[in-house]
Order: structure tokens, then C-alpha cells, then sequence
């Protein structure tokens, strides 16, 4: 076989961005069911348009394989994340690469390391970085992941492994079946913590705009020492969330009152496979997947002092009772580190399984 002309190259043009944005089309577009990028907020960060980009130093780059595009991935410096821990990681994010491509990809890698070295970095880590990343699925090839996971096919293990990487965290994503019996059980978690002095609030309730700050203020609490976690403004998460304030996310999200304080916060989404998900013509996805029937928690945290009284078992049963009520027959609770014990103890008293797993990899520099 001819050996093919590799390039890899530093994205920094209109063009370059919208091309990097747009290369999950060639890897995922002849599925039957993927989630398309939001190419108008990718080449906003990448042009360091976006608020985020503030904290961050990124430098974005592509691999070409006799002139055409074949793999992709930032190398970021996050300094609010080195600050929050006194570390000095750097995070590969972005990555994305069509199969067989093993010299193009290991030549980016090695660049992208390069570049995270020279700024100083003494590690590196892809597949988390708050509001950037998210970790490699290792099961469920080819098949829709849930809202905001991967569904990278198998060989990027491969590419990661070659580049001399190893798997730093495992993450598995939970299912709940909203059978008649679970939903009854939810109703007793929630009268229980009632009894105890805890008012739970959805979003719409507690009032829109304020929820946004109590979800931003317990998150950067409760996640403090939570691994991988960097600490977020205000500032930036309003703009974020103030978009979904008439959509059903108000009434599925939920906030945790005790003493008139909010101790507890949850950001839930509904099926949003219909208005997001490419879904080629008469396929139907499986209802636990999709398709308007699976909503999903994506993120839960109670403060400290409040912890181990039924919170958050009270808030998710809360929100999965409504999605039950908008009639969707599964309930996500999505990603979770294999070692967040109060985590998955969480996701099984309310009846959830693993129905999905993902990696975290990093290498030393
Ligand atoms: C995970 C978290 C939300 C749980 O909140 P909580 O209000 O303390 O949880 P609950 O009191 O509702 O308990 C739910 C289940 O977890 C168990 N649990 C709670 N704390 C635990 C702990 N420290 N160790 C082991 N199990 C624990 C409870 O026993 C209960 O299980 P059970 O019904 O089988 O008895 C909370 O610990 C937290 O905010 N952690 C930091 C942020 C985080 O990790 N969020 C989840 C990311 S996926």
C-alpha cells in the first residue's frame, strides 16, 4: 500500500474552523441515529468567541491524509481548573478521528502533547473537562447515546492506547424503567423528606432566573472535591440555561429547600432526541434510548451538611415523576464515576441499572 502524505496542521481560519466543526458528519452520518454537533457554538469557542474561553488557552488541530481531514482535537490549558487543583493538566478535547487513520491520528496526538508540554503541563487528560469534554464510550457501538454522552466508535481506544495513554476514571451512565411500581416507590421517597422539612421546587416554581444561581452556586459546593471538576461562574452559566426557561427543563429541574435555604439543586432534560438527534427516515429508536419516551438527570448535587437525609434520592424521584407525567417510560441518570458510591447508591435506590460505559484516558508528560 503507498504510504499516504500526513499533515497535521494548527486551525486558525474561518474555514479551518467549520471544517474541524463539521468532521463528526463524515464519522457518524451514516448512522442511523447520531447527535449532530452545534457547529455555530464549536467555531464560536475555537474562535475564542464564547465566554468559556476566558479561562482557557486552546489551540485547535487537524490531521490530513493526502489533503483531506481525517482527525481533530484542541489541547487546552484550563487555568481555572489548574488553579482549583494546583495541578498542571492539560486536556485534550475535541477529538474526533475516522478509522484506520492510525499514523494521521498518532501524529496529532504527538502534536497536541507537544504543544500542552511546551505551555507547561506536566499531564494530560481527554475525555472530561467541565462543560467541554466528555469521557469515550467502551460499549454500545453504533447505537444513539444518551444526550450529551459519545458514541465514538471502537477504534479510538486504539488511538489513545498508541499514543501511550491510560485509562485515569471509568463512568457509567444509569437507566431507570418508570414502571407504575418504581413511580410509587418515588412518591414515598418524596413524602419521606417532606416529613423530614425538605420543600422540593422545580425550577419553574422556585422562579426560573434564581434557580440558575442556586444550581450554580450548590454545583460549584457540592462538586468541590468531586474529580475532574473545575469551578463556573454566573456569569456564564445564565446565558447558558436562560434559553430553556420555557421548555419542559423547568419543570424536570428541581431544587432542595430546607430552613428556606436551597441545599440541593438537579438539571434534567426531556427526550430531546426529536429536535436534536439525526435520526434517518423510518428508523424508531428503542424507547429506553429515545425516540420521546427517555428524559434524563443529568447533573445532582446537595451540599455537605445536608447529605445522607434522602436529598437526592427526594429531588431525582421528584423529576422522574414529572417526566413519567410527560410521558416518557425511562429515565436517564447520566454519568457517573465508577467510585461515587453516594452517587450510584442514589441511582439505584431509585430503580436505575447501568445501561452504559465510558473512559477517561491520561498520560503522564
Ligand atoms: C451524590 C449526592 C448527590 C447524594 O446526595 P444525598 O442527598 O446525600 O443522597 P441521599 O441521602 O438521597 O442518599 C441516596 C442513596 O445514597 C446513599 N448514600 C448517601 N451518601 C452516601 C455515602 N457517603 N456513601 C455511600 N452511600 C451513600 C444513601 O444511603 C442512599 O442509598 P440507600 O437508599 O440505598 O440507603 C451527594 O453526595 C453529592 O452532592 N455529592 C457530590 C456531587 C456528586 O457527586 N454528584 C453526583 C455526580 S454523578
Amino acid at each position: 500500500m503507498a504510504l499516504r502524505k500526513i499533515r497535521i496542521e494548527q486551525v486558525n481560519t474561518r474555514d479551518g474552523f467549520e471544517q474541524f466543526a463539521r468532521l463528526p458528519y463524515q464519522i457518524y452520518g451514516d448512522r442511523d441515529a447520531w447527535w449532530p454537533p452545534d457547529v455555530h457554538n464549536e467555531v464560536d469557542l475555537l474562535a475564542g468567541r464564547a465566554l468559556i474561553t476566558a479561562h482557557l488557552n486552546l489551540c485547535p488541530f487537524a490531521a490530513f491524509s493526502d489533503g483531506r481531514l481525517v482527525a481533530r482535537v484542541s489541547a487546552v490549558v484550563n487555568y481555572r481548573y489548574n488553579q482549583h487543583w494546583n495541578e498542571k493538566l492539560g486536556q485534550l478535547i475535541h477529538f474526533e478521528a475516522l478509522p484506520n487513520e492510525e499514523d494521521a491520528v498518532g501524529a496529532m496526538l504527538e502534536e497536541g502533547l507537544t504543544w500542552l508540554e511546551r505551555h507547561g503541563m506536566t499531564a494530560v487528560r481527554s475525555g472530561f473537562a467541565a462543560f467541554l469534554d466528555y469521557p469515550y464510550a467502551i460499549d454500545n457501538y453504533g447505537a444513539l447515546p444518551s444526550f450529551l454522552l459519545r458514541g465514538n466508535p471502537d477504534c479510538y481506544h486504539r488511538y489513545f492506547k498508541n499514543a501511550r495513554f491510560f485509562t485515569e476514571k471509568g463512568q457509567v451512565d444509569y437507566t431507570a424503567p418508570l414502571t407504575p411500581e418504581i413511580l410509587e416507590r418515588y412518591r414515598r421517597m418524596i413524602e419521606a423528606a417532606q416529613a423530614a422539612g425538605v420543600t422540593i421546587k422545580s425550577w419553574r416554581d422556585y422562579g426560573f432566573l434564581a434557580a440558575i444561581d442556586v444550581w450554580t452556586d450548590v454545583t460549584n459546593a457540592a462538586f468541590d472535591r468531586h474529580w475532574g471538576w473545575n469551578p463556573i461562574t454566573r456569569t456564564e452559566v445564565r446565558p447558558m440555561l436562560l434559553p430553556l426557561q420555557p421548555t419542559p427543563v423547568a419543570d424536570l429541574s428541581m431544587v432542595a429547600v430546607v430552613d428556606g435555604n436551597p441545599v440541593g439543586a438537579v438539571f434534567s432534560v426531556p427526550d430531546l432526541s426529536a429536535q436534536l438527534a439525526k435520526v434517518r427516515s423510518g428508523v424508531r429508536l428503542a424507547p429506553e434510548r429515545g425516540g420521546g419516551t427517555r428524559g434524563a438527570l443529568v447533573n445532582i448535587g446537595v451540599l455537605e451538611a445536608a447529605r445522607s437525609r434522602g436529598l437526592a434520592r427526594a429531588m431525582a424521584a421528584q423529576s422522574f415523576l414529572v417526566m413519567a407525567r410527560q410521558q416518557m417510560r425511562f429515565a436517564g441518570y447520566t454519568l457517573v464515576l465508577d467510585d461515587n458510591w453516594p452517587s450510584r447508591r442514589t441511582a439505584e435506590s431509585l430503580g436505575a441499572r447501568v445501561t452504559g460505559n465510558f473512559v477517561t484516558y491520561r498520560r503522564e508528560l
